[in-house]
């Protein structure tokens, strides 16, 4: 069988829908089957199978899946993202979140803020916070202000670039001039057009694999503030429920959610209150 000329069968379009969705949570609908088709011949050519039925029944053994697990969900995400992507959230947190949790319960003063990135891609969105946060910290009168941020990720090959911090040039633009100066180094080989995250601000931050479709997340202490954006847009209605409930669970009364432009809470029952479009609060249940 051409790998090239194979279509995917409707078997395994199934047995992959089931597969993905049932670990992942991603709603692999038949829009995606061109994209998913494309994705698996990548991954079948990689591991030398024969043709994309045999790719699938590779994936479906436990050897398989044991060997092939952490490329095929690399294959199956989406990883677009950006420093200061949907800049109005990264505002919000400077100019209203950060100070009204000082106040309210010391986050930040009296003990550290906690901040996770679910769904962190390639470190960009956590970098950004990073910087933000340290600045908030160089405004404070007394500069003993302590955060914390948590990014986690499905896909261990997102967790290792963004554990390295190397980006393009081209990467950082976003990024104002003044906190490039602050936070970002050039590399010394000016060719090879590349940046590098500060190691300060590289320790800021702890990357590690989580699936939101755990039942455990591991969070030792509760969150003040919670970065879930452009990941929920790929699961079911019903799965968004459940894991946003999760989610919400490890929030603080009072502690925040940030989720993505094109991504609509209506009609989920969540303990939850809209403070400005796509900002949500926790309230008491
Ligand atoms: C489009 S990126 C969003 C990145 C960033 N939050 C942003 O808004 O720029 C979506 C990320 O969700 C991750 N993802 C998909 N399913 C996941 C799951 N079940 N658990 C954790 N992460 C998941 C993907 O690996 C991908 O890196």
């Amino acid at each position: 069988m051409n790998l090239d000329a194979e279509t995917l069968s409707d078997r395994d379009f199934r047995r992959m829908q089931d597969l993905i969705g049932g670990e992942c949570g991603i709603d692999l609908a038949a829009s995606k089957r061109v994209m998913l088709e494309a994705r698996l011949k990548r991954r079948a050519r990689a591991v030398g199978a024969a043709s994309l039925a045999a790719y699938c029944d590779f994936v479906q053994r436990p050897e398989g899946r044991a060997r092939e697990w952490d490329s095929l969900v690399d294959a199956v995400t989406t990883h677009k993202t950006d420093f200061f992507r949907e800049p109005a959230h990264f505002d919000y947190l400077a100019d209203h979140a950060v100070p009204m949790l000082a106040d309210t319960s010391g986050a930040g003063t009296r003990r550290p803020l906690q901040l996770w990135s679910a769904a962190s891609s390639t470190g960009e969105e956590p970098y950004t916070l990073a910087m933000v946060l340290s600045e908030c910290a160089a405004a404070m009168p007394r500069h003993d202000y302590r955060f914390h941020i948590e990014a986690t990720d499905i896909s261990t090959a997102v967790l290792e670039t963004a554990r390295r911090g190397v980006y393009p040039e081209t990467a950082v633009e976003p990024v104002p001039l003044e906190l490039r100066r602050r936070y970002l180094l050039r590399s010394k080989d000016r060719t090879k057009h590349l940046v590098r995250v500060s190691p300060q601000l590289r320790h800021q931050v702890t990357f590690r694999p989580l699936n939101l479709m755990d039942q455990d997340y591991h969070f030792d202490e509760p969150l003040d503030i919670v970065f879930c954006r452009n990941v929920m847009i790929y699961f079911t209605r019903p799965k968004q429920q459940t894991i946003l409930q999760h989610i919400v669970s490890h929030l603080r009364v009072g502690g925040y959610l940030m989720m993505g432009h094109s991504e609509s809470l209506n009609g989920l029952d969540l303990p939850l209150e809209q403070v400005t479009p796509t900002v949500y609060r926790r309230r008491d249940v």
